[in-house]
């Protein structure tokens, strides 16, 4: 089983950015406790964070040659204002789980709107660094049924 860990701008300012928001953990320390899991459950995940959505939209539709088979995102500001992102994940068709490490929900009027939650087939917010873990376990358990 094969997912692709997806994370947006800013994501690898974790530690400088925002601490009291987002935590002192860098954005390293996310990727080793991601493998450290996946690796426990069997699961061949890969990484790729980018600041630009076209990038992003590039790796989506590269996932679809990888044979991915789920994808965990955080496309974070992108969460609120991208279609082509949106877009991109329909035209793939790879099931999707939606992470943010802060409460979305609880913040800015803005940040209300999630245009990946159209598609998404779980969101998970404000459980910081777990919130990815919750995904991959999510995610592995609804692509083995
Ligand atoms: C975020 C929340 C977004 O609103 C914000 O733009 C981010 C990170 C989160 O993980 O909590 O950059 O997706």
């Amino acid at each position: 089983m094969k997912i692709l860990v997806l994370n947006g701008p800013n994501i690898n300012f974790l530690g400088i950015r925002e601490p009291h928001i987002y935590g002192k953990s860098t954005y390293n320390d996310l990727l080793k406790l991601i493998k450290e899991h996946a690796h426990n459950k069997g699961v061949d995940v890969s990484f790729y964070q980018s600041n630009h959505e076209g990038d992003l939209v590039d790796q989506i539709q590269k996932a679809y040659y990888d044979k991915i088979d789920g994808i965990i995102f955080n496309p974070a500001a992108y969460t609120h204002t991208s279609v082509a992102i949106l877009d991109a994940v329909k035209a793939v068709n790879i099931p999707t789980v939606e992470v943010h490490i802060s409460a979305v929900d609880k913040r800015e009027d803005f940040r209300q709107i999630s245009y990946i939650s159209k598609i998404a087939i779980k969101t998970i917010s404000g459980k910081g660094f777990d919130g990815y873990i919750e995904a991959l376990d999510y995610l592995k358990e609804y692509l083995e049924k």
